[in-house]
Parts: structure tokens; sequence; C-alpha cells
């Protein structure tokens, strides 16, 4: 069966919002056809700072550009990380670096090392803020307040209590259809963090549920999360569509 051209499946999410002017010509050019795709289809190689890739090149489009483009040398990821900045990417330069470093390891043009996992210390407490800080704020920014119609907000968000396990639920697989917090409506595509470590799940909901505005102490029926129920979750997978089922029927 032929498979439809590459192209024609890409898909840059509306971030007008983010967007330098040139992005803004890129995006309308290639006519922002949406295809909700899963993001286990689009698995990074494992190795050092590959978190960082999922936590900054998700915003405009999915992982696919990036699988698609396997085997480029250092200097064209270079070129192209000056050409996504040019589209309205924000990184610092260290972080640049380390993902400069991540791609042309190994989705560069030779051979790439063994998959290498980087765990932490088991005995090392998680700190919740800094998993939110580096993983969650290119979209939901750093005051957790979101971006209009496109990041809801965390912040006063009663939605993380609406069960022990619905923000875990939306972490390990995503969510994915139009939603309503606090009276706005926001379209997007929430992308899978399966990829954090159990501990790092537990620990950025707990943080979340006392942060920004939020209250655990408010709402006493539900639990903190633990890395073991996150651990018990993983094998309960769900499409990104069910997750937001899933909320709709614990309204
Ligand atoms: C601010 C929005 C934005 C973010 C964030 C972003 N990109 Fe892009 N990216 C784009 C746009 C727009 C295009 C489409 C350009 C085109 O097709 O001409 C693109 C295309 C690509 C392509 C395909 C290039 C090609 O010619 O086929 C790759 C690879 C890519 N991006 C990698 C990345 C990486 C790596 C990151 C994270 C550092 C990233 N992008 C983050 C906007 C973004
Ligand atoms: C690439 C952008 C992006 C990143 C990065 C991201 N999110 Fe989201 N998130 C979204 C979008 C878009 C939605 C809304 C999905 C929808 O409309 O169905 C969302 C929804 C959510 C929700 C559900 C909110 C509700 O009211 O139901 C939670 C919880 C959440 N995100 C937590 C996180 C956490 C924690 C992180 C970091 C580990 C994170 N997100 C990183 C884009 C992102």
């Amino acid at each position: 069966m032929p498979l439809a051209p590459a192209r024609s499946r890409r898909r840059i999410s509306h971030v007008t919002s983010r967007l330098t002017t040139l992005a803004l010509a890129a995006y309308v050019a290639l006519g922002a056809a949406s295809f909700p795709l899963r993001a286990a289809e689009f698995d990074l190689p494992k190795g050092p700072n590959r978190a960082l890739v999922y936590a900054k090149c998700r915003t405009c489009h999915d992982l696919q550009y990036v699988v698609e483009s396997k085997g480029l040398t250092a200097d064209a990821w270079d070129g192209l990380l000056d050409d996504m900045e040019g589209f309205g990417v924000e990184l610092t330069a260290d972080e640049r670096q380390k993902i400069h470093t991540y791609l042309s390891t190994y989705m560069g043009d030779k051979p790439a090392p063994a998959e290498t996992v980087v765990t932490a210390q088991a005995d090392t407490p998680v700190d919740g803020g800094a998993v939110f800080s580096e993983n969650c704020t290119s979209c939901h920014q750093n005051d957790a307040r979101g971006i209009e119609e496109t990041f809801p907000p965390l912040a006063e968000n009663r939605d993380l209590f609406l069960s022990d396990t619905f923000p875990a639920k939306v972490l390990l697989n995503g969510m994915s259809g139009t939603i309503t917090v606090n009276g706005n409506s926001f379209e997007g595509e929430m992308p899978s963090f399966a990829h954090l470590s159990d501990a790092e799940i537990a620990a950025v909901i707990n943080y979340l549920r006392s942060h920004f505005g939020n209250n655990a102490a408010a709402h006493p029926g539900i639990s903190r999360i633990t890395a073991d129920t996150v651990a018990a979750l993983r094998n309960q997978e769900m499409d990104p569509t069910q997750v937001l089922a899933l909320r709709a029927s614990l309204k």
C-alpha cells in the first residue's frame, strides 16, 4: 500500500501568538494540516539531553521533522537550529549546545553510539519545580499561565484535582482535542511525557498541585501521587483522545 507523502502528514500547531512573522509565513504556506499522531511513533534514541528535545522541539510541530532529518551533519544541525531560532524557538546558549550535541550524536551522519539511559540516582529526591521548568514551560510558560487559545494554564487549574491519577494519565499518554479551562477554550495537543521517569512525573504533579495558586489542601479527597502509582499506570496505555474522554467523564 503506498504511503502518503511524508510532508502531508507533518503538523504545525496553532502557536501563532509565539511565532515570529517569518514562522507565521511558513506556517501559512504549509496549510497548517493537523494529523493527530501518537507521540510514540516519534521516539528518539535514548541519550543525554534527549528530554530537552522533547521539551523544546514539540511546541510548533511534532518530532516527525526531527526523525526524518536523521543523518544530517553536525554543521547542518547547527544551521537548522539557526533556522528554528529564526522561527521563534527560545533556547539559552547552554540548551542550544546540549540539543546540538544530542542531535549530531544520535541523529547525525555517523553511526550513533549505543543508546544511553540517563537515570537519576535512586536515592536523590526529584525536584518537581526543576522538572516543570525544564519540560513544561516552553508551552505552559514560566508562570504556568499558558498561552491564549493554544496552551492551557496549569496555574489555578482545578483539573489537576479531577482524580488522583488524571494528571499522570495526561503526562503518560498525552491529550488531544478541545478543552475548556476556567471558561477559556484551548485547542491543541499535549504530547506524551512517558520518557520522563516515574519519580519525575510524580514530582512535577505534586509540585503543580501546590504551586501557582493550586492548593492541594483544598482537595482533601485527592492523594499525593507516588512513583509506584505512575509505574502501574504505564501498563494502562491510552490514546490521547481517550484521555480527553476520561477528562470529560470526570467533570
Ligand atoms: C517556534 C516554532 C518552532 C519550534 C519551537 C521548532 N520548530 Fe522546527 N520548524 C518550524 C517551522 C515553521 C518549520 C517548517 C519549515 C519549512 O517546512 O519550511 C520547522 C521545520 C523543522 C524541520 C524540518 C526542516 C526541513 O527542511 O525539512 C526540522 C528538522 C526541525 N524543524 C527541527 C526542530 C528542532 C530540532 C526543534 C527544537 C530545537 C524545533 N524544530 C523547534 C518551527 C519550529
Ligand atoms: C508542546 C507543548 C506542551 C508541553 C511541552 C507540555 N504541555 Fe501540557 N498541555 C499542552 C496542551 C496543548 C494541552 C491541552 C490539550 C488539549 O487541548 O486536549 C495541555 C494540557 C495539559 C494538562 C491538562 C490540563 C487540563 O486542564 O485538563 C496537564 C495536567 C498538563 N498539560 C501538564 C503538563 C506538564 C506537567 C508538562 C511538563 C512535564 C506539560 N504539560 C508540557 C501542551 C504542552
